[in-house]
């Protein structure tokens, strides 16, 4: 089943023309990475995604819905930025319940739901602490469990582990594979990283300057470059 779709969509800023006619199909369950140097549109893609802005043209579709003009809270999706921060003064807890209080989700549900969550990103013991007294990888996995929490269909990871330092990185990635597995969702993920594209995703699509200019498995993508540029990208 295609839980995203992406219609001949464009972007222009001012006269830049940032997106330019993407079309691109994603599968449900799947884990795939947008990767590009900076500046070839990959946060732009997600935001129009995620609804914080609206293509020029083209479409959006979401589990089959056109969703080009859907609000954001009614796309039931989940993100994470490099620098969203947690909310500082709430406990890991109510950082992970955030999203289900403002539902008016009821007591038992969100305490049921944070504790698998916690379980899941292995913090269950740390569950009364503040941000400030965690790691930066224990505040991104509390960041994904918070995005996790309302039950999104589609997780949307801008450079999530950007701002970390090489060895918890490469735990993280490790980690987040491993979870992905483990929970119905499908997830997008930018990076200008090539390496960390490859550990992590099913599937990798190339930005350049807006385009997409080749999608396929890592394998794929090594044995067959399709042109210059992805040869030169993925330093092959
Ligand atoms: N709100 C904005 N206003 C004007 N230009 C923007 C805006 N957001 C992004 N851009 C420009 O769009 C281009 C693509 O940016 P972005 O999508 O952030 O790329 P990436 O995530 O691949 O680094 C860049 O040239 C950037 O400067
Ligand atoms: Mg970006």
């Amino acid at each position: 089943m295609v839980s995203i779709l992406i219609e001949n969509l464009s972007k222009k800023f001012q006269a830049k023309q940032v997106l330019n006619h993407i079309n691109l199909e994603i599968q449900t369950g799947h884990l795939v990475a947008l990767l590009g140097p900076s500046g070839s549109g990959k946060s732009t893609l997600l935001r129009i995604i995620a609804g914080f802005e609206q293509p020029n043209e083209g479409a959006i579709w979401l589990s089959g819905k056109k969703s080009t003009n859907i609000k954001i809270q009614d796309r039931q999706l989940g993100f994470v930025f490099q620098d969203y921060a947690l909310f500082p003064h709430l406990t890991v807890f109510e950082n992970i319940a955030f999203g289900m209080r403002i539902r008016q989700t009821t007591l038992s549900t969100i305490q049921y739901r944070v504790q698998q969550l916690l379980q899941l990103i292995q913090l269950e013991k740390e569950y009364d602490k503040y941000p400030y007294q965690l790691s930066g990888g224990q505040k991104q996995r509390v960041a994904l469990a918070r995005a996790l929490a309302i039950e999104p269909k589609v997780l949307l990871l801008d450079e999530p582990f950007g701002a970390l330092d090489v060895r918890v990185r490469k735990d993280l990635r490790f980690w987040l594979r491993k979870f992905h597995d483990e929970i119905p969702v499908t997830t997008l993920f930018v990076t200008h990283d090539q390496q960390e594209a490859m550990e992590i995703a099913n599937e990798i699509v190339i930005f350049e300057n807006g385009t997409i200019c080749q999608t396929g498995l890592a394998k794929e993508l090594i044995d067959h470059p399709s042109n210059n540029f992805v040869k030169n990208f993925l330093d092959l």
